[in-house]
């Protein structure tokens, strides 16, 4: 008997004119597809049969309540690893359950003092040799990245992480190109030369400074001692190889921190475009750090400062959605039999968007995550950071980054739109970004706080 599927978009010539849309702008495409066909919608890719799901109740199911019924779907993942190898992102089953139970430590509570002070640190030093109009997004990628190779790698990058922009620039776009593509580039084919090379770079500085680590064996605070020293207590109580540590290193950084950069970019523009909003979280690290930097232990008091980074994660996913998962065997989902094989998406880009879950949901407002009104959301509705078993391992780390920094941004300065500065339009690539960059008006407020630390 023929399974019943949901409605949705015709595929148009093995499903070529859909790619075609969803590489022209996946954001319009799928909020389309949302309003067109409803919560749940099929569709085909040549072989590949899909169900995307809006629904915050088939979100849960598919990604924690039946997620050890999907696997990733590989194709993408297999594009991603030709530079992340066997990093925590890429793997499954008992492989990945094991490097995450040994990866996790790094991600303890008690870690996160030290990691906060490098964050401080770090953001310190950029913010205070900002002034004026600045290409406010380009600088966000220099800052969390370099958040992401202190707190990763302590003080050992130094003055090389100028020469990782450029490659990972070109990852990123190597990425982007070959997710379209429908078979696996081989090596032989023509034209890769800089993907590979990017690779060589990279590569190269990891492995340098994991053979600096294990030769001193000191805990520097930072990721990198935890995931050297880790072993799997539950399990075989080994640790990781050097070639694991390696994959687990540039997984890490390379997950961190684009994402965090494309957050702290709409979390800039959010600020500049909405004065009343950005008064009141003023007005709140006044209150909380008058003439210092914050602390770890301060975060619990930003409050207002964190609802801002929650809803510009809502209103701006920097993930648009998951990987797609792949059904291992017949699974029901959102009432609909998905059969084994068949691959299933969700998008918080869309669902963030929903009406139902977030009233007005251009609107900008923090408050929807205010105590009272944060109940009203259902499970599944917001998911910035995926949810289930292979929830974002560095929600908490992301969060803790995003708050600090926006704290610090608003002790320094008051930001506008710069002169001719319209409204971003967003634009999905590796995170979302704002098409054409985002250029803001950094403007003092106060002096007095130019070396005083926290
Ligand atoms: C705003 C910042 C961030 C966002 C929006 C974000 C988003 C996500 C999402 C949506 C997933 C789930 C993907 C899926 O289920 O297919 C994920 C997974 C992951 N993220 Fe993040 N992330 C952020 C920051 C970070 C940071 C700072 C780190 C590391 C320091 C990190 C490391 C990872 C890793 C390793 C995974 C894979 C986990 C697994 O499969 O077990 N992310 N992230």
């Amino acid at each position: 008997m023929p399974v019943k599927r949901p409605p949705g978009p015709r595929d148009g010539l093995f499903g070529v004119r859909l790619v075609g849309r969803i590489k022209a702008d996946p954001l319009a495409f799928y909020a389309a597809v949302h309003r067109e066909f409803g919560d749940a919608t099929f569709m085909r890719f040549g072989p590949y049969p899909e169900y995307v799901f809006f629904h915050p109740d088939a979100v849960r199911e598919a990604l924690a309540e039946k997620a050890r019924q999907f696997v990733r779907f590989q194709p993408p993942i297999r594009v991603l690893r030709q530079w992340n190898g066997d990093g925590l992102l890429m793997t499954e089953g008992e492989v990945w359950l094991r490097h995450r139970r040994i990866i996790q430590p790094a991600f303890h509570p008690s870690r996160f003092p030290g990691y906060a002070g490098l964050m401080v640190q770090a953001a310190r030093e950029h913010l205070d040799r900002l002034a004026g109009e600045v290409e406010f997004e380009r600088e966000m990628t220099d800052l969390t990245m370099d958040v992401a190779t202190r707190t990763l790698f302590g003080a050992d990058l130094g003055a090389g992480r100028a020469e990782l922009a450029e490659p990972l620039k070109v990852l990123n776009a190597v990425a982007m190109r070959e997710f379209m593509i429908p078979f696996a580039v081989p090596r032989w084919w023509p034209g890769q030369g800089p993907k590979w090379r990017a690779v060589r770079t990279l590569d190269g500085m990891v492995r340098r400074v994991i053979a600096d680590r294990r030769a001193t064996g000191e805990d520097r605070g930072d990721l990198l001692s935890i995931l050297l020293r880790a072993t799997d207590e539950e399990g075989d109580g080994k640790g990781l190889t050097d070639e694991q540590a390696r994959d687990h290193t540039v997984n890490l950084f390379l997950a961190g921190h684009d994402t965090a950069a494309a957050g702290m970019t709409w979390i800039g523009w959010a600020l500049a475009a909405h004065p009343e909003v950005a008064a009141r979280a003023a007005a709140e690290v006044d209150g909380v750090l008058g003439q210092r930097d914050p602390a770890f232990a301060d975060l619990a008091k930003l409050k207002y400062v964190e609802r801002v980074v929650k809803e510009a994660l809502r209103h701006r996913p920097p993930a648009i959605g998951v990987f797609g998962r792949q059904a291992l065997a017949d699974v029901e989902v959102g009432g609909w039999t998905i059969p084994a094989g068949t691959v299933v998406r969700v998008f918080s880009w869309v669902t963030h968007h929903d009406p139902r879950w977030f009233p007005d949901p251009e609107k900008f407002d923090p408050d929807r995550f205010a105590p009272g009104r944060a109940e009203a959301i259902p499970p599944g509705a917001y998911f910035p950071f995926g949810m289930g078993p292979r929830v974002c391992i560095g929600n908490a780390f992301a969060m803790t980054e995003m708050t600090l920094l926006t704290a610090m941004l608003l002790r320094r300065f008051t930001l506008t739109l710069a002169p001719g500065q319209g409204e971003p339009v967003p634009k999905a690539g590796m995170s979302l970004r704002p098409a054409g960059g985002l250029r803001l008006m950094l403007t003092g407020r106060t002096r007095s706080f130019d070396r005083i630390t926290g």
